[in-house]
């Protein structure tokens, strides 16, 4: 398996920094992002930052409502347009819309996601965490692709997480069509595909300007936690039983500002300026797994694979083609 260099580069940030350490001294002013889920938990923070840096950040919402007043007090220039990544009816149209109002963009943030969600179906009978959190950025990557390629030079970036190390992609059954449906199995799957989606766009365009990286932003409360029970966070060790956060999660976990600082570093960070494809934790690059690595850092071999980046790509091609 070949797999890109997956090594500290030893950034010099501490494990918690804020947004504005992270972009201190960044002349970002002119550029144009898109950052999916822009309008809750990290994305909301990543939005932030990125609008008070300067930059122009379109913003895709499935939830007009809970966008309109998330996003009401933040400073500088923010597009708010609908968009399902479960209807790709409405991630073409979307980007066709950004592609009529831009002619360039600098940077694409992949951050909309769910987690181990009950099993439901979308689009082609698709399982639905891997169709919102993969088939549609790919989606909407590919329709965005002239726009990033304008830029000259661009970055994707997707998010991906610790969660991926449960599980590679289920090349036989990627839709659950033949084993019963886990709801982790199928997060572990998605989370594996984005990373391996970021590795196959910056295989196939950063000679043309275009980096990919993923990204474990850390483990931060967010709605994206609704659709798991107290009883099962209180088997995680994160709440007691009235729900409250133990201290386990406080001393672990990261507040959604420090949340987005692995996004932001890794769509502007000079350290990568040569590189592409990486997965990034920390606000660093991330160490390859091995039998000894603790549980929550350190990426799994299969989700830097470039033979599985390749393989994904051919297949969601495929998907999309039926
Ligand atoms: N929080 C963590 O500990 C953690 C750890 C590792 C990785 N991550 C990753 O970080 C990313 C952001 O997570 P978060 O914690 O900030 O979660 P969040 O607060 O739930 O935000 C997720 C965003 O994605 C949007 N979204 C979901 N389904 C969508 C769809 N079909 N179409 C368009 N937008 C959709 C949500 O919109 P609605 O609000 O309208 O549903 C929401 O704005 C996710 O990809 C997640 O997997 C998070």
């Amino acid at each position: 398996m070949s797999t890109r260099v997956q090594k500290k580069l030893n950034s010099g940030f501490s494990k918690k920094p804020e947004p504005s350490e992270i972009l201190a001294g960044k002349e970002l002013s002119g550029k144009v992002a898109v950052v999916t889920g822009g309008y809750s938990g990290i994305g909301l923070e990543t939005t932030r930052a990125l609008a008070a840096a300067g930059v122009k950040v379109y913003v895709p919402v499935r939830t007009p409502d809970k966008a309109k007043e998330n996003l009401k007090d933040i400073e500088g220039e923010v597009i708010v347009d609908a968009m399902d990544l479960g209807d790709l009816a409405s991630v073409r149209g979307y980007a066709a819309s950004v592609t009529d109002r831009e002619s360039k963009l600098d940077l694409l943030i992949n951050n909309a996601g769910i987690m181990a969600c009950p099993e439901a179906r979308v689009g082609n009978n698709w399982e639905s965490q891997f169709a919102v959190n993969h088939i549609g950025h790919f989606v909407l990557t590919q329709k965005l692709r002239g726009l990033l390629l304008n830029a000259g030079s661009s970055r994707v970036v997707c998010l991906s997480s610790i969660g991926h190390r449960r599980s590679d992609i289920l090349w036989d059954d990627i839709q659950f069509e033949s084993a019963d449906y886990e709801k982790w199995t199928a997060y572990a799957q998605a989370k594996t595909a984005n990373a391996l989606f970021a590795l196959g766009l910056d295989m196939k365009y950063r000679d043309q300007g275009i980096q990919a990286f993923s990204v474990h932003p850390g483990g931060i409360l967010t709605p994206l936690q609704r659709h798991l029970p107290n009883e099962e966070m209180m088997a995680l060790g994160w709440t007691d039983a009235d729900g409250n956060i133990s201290e386990q999660v406080a001393a672990l976990f990261k507040s959604t500002t420090q949340g987005c600082s692995t996004t932001l570093w890794a769509a502007t960070s000079d350290a990568l300026a040569d590189t592409g494809g990486l997965y990034c934790e920390d606000c660093d690059v991330s160490n390859l797994a091995t039998q000894d690595s603790p549980r929550f850092c350190d990426v799994a071999p299969w989700a830097v694979s470039e033979e599985g980046a390749m393989k994904l790509w051919e297949l969601t091609e495929k998907m999309l083609a039926e």
